[in-house]
């Protein structure tokens, strides 16, 4: 039988979102589709950083870059998060990656073995569980809801145990829109330290904060030496198909990561990390005005799902409500999706895709323009 897939691929699955995607075809969707299953920024990429990358291929930066990536990306990545993150990195702890889900592919293959334990909030970012399978770890998982009702330090003391080895944070948190506070932190921050555990941050959502500011594990006392924090340009800027993102770790880890960076990419797109250098240097203003239209898309898409009946708390971050669709749409969140699908043409995530935990919940991005998001309330109101 040497015509078989390898194993670790029998260990790991397909995006749930191309199910959906599926399944909307399937349907053969006659218009109007609501589309509020995407996870992606609702505008375009701004000019400056086009236009950023148009020179870089215009003047020939067109050849290798150095595997770890170019040096003035480093030296903008360490300046940024110095400044914004309070992280205490220099330039051989950063390194450019081809986006975030790449640099969480690194981070994981660099820091867990086979067998180790990684405790992961839930419900948590899909492609978690299946890197860390990849890396032949398992996941353990500690319930937000039960964190934040219990406390943090004593959520995770319930479910750690021995071969516990990592600890997966990420903040802002897709699906939930949870964003931890800085007392949050701490307490899980000295939970790592007591138990010697590596943490991987995934900060994803950095700049999509809607109250209290985000705030990176790394700049808390101890943390930054067993930290390794991912970043990605996708969400802030309006990027996600151009590929840049980076880690950001000390030694050990960052020899790892170089190994791994070089062997699956060799080194991100030269022209693209050009880009990169003028969205973190430039990029402030745009943020700010980014973050207003998210609020206003935010607050309209939430009142309108609690006028339906649903239980939605508002989002603190990220661009999703993670509303509970029990009471009206029942327990089963592929049942929940079908029927908003096929009564009111409106596309969500089922919660059940995120882990057990999201069980009962359905995702809906706010990241469209406001025509939609009124449009699918007015459908969803006229079909439930
Ligand atoms: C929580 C989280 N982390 C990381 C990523 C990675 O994004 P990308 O690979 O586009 O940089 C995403 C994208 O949806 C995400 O939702």
């Amino acid at each position: 039988m040497n015509q078989r897939v390898a194993e670790r691929c029998e260990r790991i699955e397909f995006s749930e979102i191309a199910r959906i995607r599926n399944r909307i075809l399937e349907l053969g969707f006659e218009p109007p589709l609501h589309p509020l299953h995407g996870g992606e920024p609702f505008y375009e990429t701004p000019e400056f950083i086009t236009e950023a990358a148009i020179r870089a291929l215009r003047e020939h930066r067109t050849r290798y870059a150095p595997s770890s990536g170019i040096p003035e990306l480093r030296a903008a990545i360490v300046e940024k998060v110095r400044r914004k993150n309070r992280i205490p990195a220099e330039p051989e702890h950063a390194i450019v990656t081809s986006g975030g889900l790449h640099g969480l592919f690194v981070a994981i293959l660099a820091t867990v073995n086979p067998g180790d334990e990684v405790l992961i909030f839930s419900p948590y970012w899909t492609p978690m569980k299946d890197l860390v399978a990849l890396a032949g770890g398992r996941l353990r998982l500690v319930r937000w809801m039960e964190a934040r009702q219990d406390g943090f330090r004593q959520a995770l003391e319930r479910h750690a145990t021995s071969r516990s080895r990592l600890l997966l944070v990420n903040t802002p948190a897709n699906p939930i829109g949870f964003v931890l506070t800085r007392d949050e932190l701490c307490e899980i921050a000295e939970f790592a330290r007591d138990r010697d555990l590596v943490v991987i941050s995934d900060e994803a959502y950095e700049d999509l904060t809607f109250e209290a500011p985000h705030v990176s594990i790394a700049s808390l006392p101890g943390m930054f030496e067993r930290t390794l924090s991912v970043f990605t340009l996708s969400k802030s800027y309006a990027m996600t198909g151009w590929r840049v993102g980076y880690v950001v770790a000390p030694e050990p880890w960052m020899s790892g990561l170089r190994k791994l960076v070089l062997n699956t990419i060799n080194v991100v797109s030269t022209p693209m990390q050009w880009a990169a250098v003028a969205a973190l240097t430039e990029g402030e203003a745009f943020l700010e005005h980014a973050r207003a239209a998210y609020r206003q898309r935010r607050d309209r898409l939430v009142q309108g799902l609690r006028a339906l009946g649903f239980a939605c708390d508002l989002p603190q971050g990220t661009f999703y409500a993670f509303p509970n669709v029990e009471r009206v749409l029942g327990p089963k969140s592929w049942e929940a999706f079908d029927v908003l699908l096929k009564r009111a043409g409106v596309s969500t995530v089922p919660g059940v895709v995120f882990g057990p935990h999201g069980e009962g919940h359905l995702r809906f991005t706010f990241s469209v323009a406001l025509e939609t998001i009124d449009a699918a309330l007015e459908a969803m109101r006229a079909a439930l």
